[in-house]
């Protein structure tokens, strides 16, 4: 199977942006990293995906934080420093800080400081008493907590937004580990995971009636010819999502139409009819799988919560 590298947050600069396009594009099953997903037009658009009807993902998670928002707020307790993987521009964090009875620290962590401090001011203005402390850091990488005034108890690291389904088990696990290792024995970890579902319904959210999804995609090339001096015509390539059912995962690629050959800049990229770029994964896993899954890296399955549907999760995990 192809492991192709498909997250992996690091600073977009220009060059790193052609070094990981070309050599994405070179390999025999072309690839291309689904963090270059999310410019600012691809942020929009998938701020769109998140109110499609198909796309169930978003308004699930919501549901279940506020449907459980004590129980959940309760695990985390008090004078916890809570760190979200990501911005926190959510809705998800405020009804999780709304619940929480007294928290030492707010800790968001992300890799575009623009959009990390605008979110920390608006969180600053909702909650005045609340010590919010960003951090501009890639967090597949192992990064520094700040400290704080009184100390907290404890930590617990909030991932949101099954943003774990984008990385394959390797990368997953590695980002487990390193986890585990920041928190030390007193911490825990609130994590959001895309259930296994109907295939029609997984269909339907990755390959939506407008085409808001293949716009999402298709962005991508786009963003190469503007950022990077890119010939691609979008109407020659195709956005798919398929669901491998062996690894739990739908993937989406972007498909070439025809046999033709594209211009970055100075090189020339072939593709061949129905030749595909993977640039996404979204892994779906089951309460019980991802809880054996973390167990490997130190982690016990302390508590979890559903919709009705059982299409998303919300789990709990602590460090054993
Ligand atoms: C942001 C990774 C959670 O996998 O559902 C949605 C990304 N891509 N539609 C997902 C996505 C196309 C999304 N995550």
């Amino acid at each position: 199977m192809n492991q192709a590298n498909v997250v992996q947050s690091t600073a977009v600069r220009v060059d790193t942006f052609l070094d990981d396009v070309l050599d994405g594009l070179s390999r025999p099953h072309k690839s291309l990293p689904s963090k270059y997903l999310y410019d600012e037009r691809g942020s929009h658009l998938f701020d769109q995906i998140c109110e499609l009807d198909e796309y169930y993902v978003t308004r699930t998670e919501l549901a279940i934080m506020q449907q459980n928002a004590s129980s959940i707020a309760h695990q985390i307790d008090t004078d916890v420093m809570l760190v979200e993987y990501g911005s926190g521009s959510s809705l998800k964090t405020r009804v999780l800080l709304d619940s929480l009875s007294r928290p030492a620290a707010y800790v968001p962590v992300d890799i575009s400081e623009e959009h990390l401090l605008n979110t920390a001011e608006q969180l600053r203005l909702a909650y005045p008493d609340l010590k919010v402390l960003p951090v501009v850091a890639d967090f597949t990488q192992p990064f520094t907590l700040p400290d704080c005034e009184p100390p907290a108890s404890h930590v617990a690291f909030y991932f949101p937004g099954s943003t774990i389904g984008n990385f394959t088990p390797p990368q997953a696990g590695k980002l487990l580990q390193q986890m585990a290792a920041m928190l030390g024995q007193q911490g825990g970890l609130l994590i959001g995971i895309d259930l296994q579902k109907d295939l029609d319904v997984l269909h339907a959210a990755y390959d939506d009636r407008e085409g808001v999804t293949a716009a999402f995609s298709l962005n991508l090339l786009s963003r190469i010819n503007r950022e990077l001096g890119g010939n691609f015509d979008c109407d020659r390539f195709q956005h798919r999502a398929v669901y491998n059912t062996l690894h739990h995962r739908i993937e989406i690629s972007i498909v070439s139409l025809e046999d033709q050959v594209v211009s970055i800049g100075d090189h020339a990229i072939e593709f061949a009819a129905g030749e595909g770029i993977l640039t996404e994964y979204s892994h779906k896993y089951t309460v019980d799988g991802f809880a054996k899954f973390a167990r490997q890296y130190g982690f016990q399955l302390h508590k979890s919560w559903t919709d009705p549907q059982n299409y998303f999760a919300v789990l709990h995990l602590v460090i054993e």
